[in-house]
């Protein structure tokens, strides 16, 4: 069976964006491949969180992910520093990664940029690191945004190279894929940007209250109206109603969508309904992140069931690269 890797930067909590965009595909993926999905927090280590930043966004996107749906008994899902394989083999790749190809990486070079007194060594070898938690497990496909379609490229340079080196096939090419195509949509941000993004503080988020989710919505930019019967809306309004295709009834959308385009549509109206809408496909998502949230124990169950699985695995590989590379097994 295909394995399916997805590594998730522990930064902060999930929005509808990354719900309606990433998760829902994933819990196509759990049912159709072997799939380890996995919370980076040692990638996170290159802006130096305090230690109850870790705990805390550990817990959070654990508790997200469940109440979302991701299946600890179907999926792989773990923590990446309670693998130590990921580590030694992360040490062999960098060996034969060079400063003039990691310098090189556009991601390395912004965060360099965007914080010049802490250039480390971790986010030059950013890459490295990430393409460590994908050969540990072989895996087949990773799905990633465009952002990160250079460290997969470095992922599939390096699990080459490392063939190439030892004469061996021992690790598969990692294909990009793409979520889009797996029926991923692409969610807008309520301020007439293109996309729901944390950074661009447009972010509806799952566990927002419904009070929060109401003045949101309300909040959102808006024009003065349809002016001419059956007009293509622009895009900030063309915004609201993508939203309104994924958490309404076809209906709702239909009687919006014809008062457009009869130029009777009250902005207001159809705000109040989408806020509730979003609420309601919202609601046992936020309940169910809450009990989690404060249910140490089962999630401390859950992270200690993904280890197991994921070394498991992570330690056949290692075995095999140790016994390539010319060190001992015993
Ligand atoms: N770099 C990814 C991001 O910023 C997170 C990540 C770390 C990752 N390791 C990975 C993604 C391995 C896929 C596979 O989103």
């Amino acid at each position: 069976m295909e394995i399916v890797l997805s590594g998730i930067r522990p930064t902060g909590n999930l929005h509808l964006g990354n719900y309606y965009g990433a998760i829902t595909s994933f819990l196509k993926l759990q049912e159709e491949y072997k799939s380890y999905f996995f919370i980076a927090d040692w990638h996170s280590l290159t802006t130096h969180p305090t230690p109850e930043n870790i705990q805390n966004s550990v817990r959070t996107i654990l508790s997200e992910y469940l109440a979302c749906g991701v299946d600890p008994e179907k999926a792989t899902l773990y923590v990446q520093s309670h693998v130590p394989e990921v580590l030694e083999l992360y040490l062999y790749l960098n060996m034969n990664a060079y400063l003039g190809e990691l310098e090189r990486v556009t991601s390395f070079k912004e965060k360099a940029r965007k914080q010049p007194d802490n250039v480390n060594a971790g986010l030059l070898t950013y890459p490295t690191l990430m393409a460590a938690d994908i050969l540990i497990h072989r895996a087949n496909k990773v799905p990633v945004g465009k952002d990160q379609e250079q460290n997969m490229e470095m992922a599939r340079k390096f699990g080459r190279r490392f063939n190439t080196m030892y004469h061996t096939d021992l690790f598969p090419e990692p294909a990009s894929f793409s979520l889009a195509k797996e029926g991923g949509i692409k969610i807008p941000g309520l301020d007439g940007s293109g996309k729901m993004g944390k950074s661009e503080g447009n972010c509806i988020y799952l566990y927002d209250e419904p009070s929060v989710i109401r003045k949101k919505v309300m909040k959102a930019v808006t024009d003065a109206g349809p002016q001419t019967p059956n007009s293509q809306r622009p895009e900030i309004i063309e915004n609201l109603f993508t939203l309104m295709r994924v958490v309404s009834k076809p209906e709702t959308y239909a009687y919006f969508d014809e008062k457009w385009n009869d130029c009777t549509l009250r902005y207001g109206d159809l705000k109040k309904q989408l806020a509730e809408d979003i609420v309601l496909a919202t609601d046992p998502i936020r309940e169910r992140i809450k009990q989690f949230y404060a249910d140490t124990e089962y999630l401390d169950k859950v992270a200690k069931m993904g280890a197991e699985k994921a070394r498991e695995s992570a330690s056949a590989t290692l075995k095999e690269v140790r016994r390539i590379i010319g060190f001992k097994v015993y």
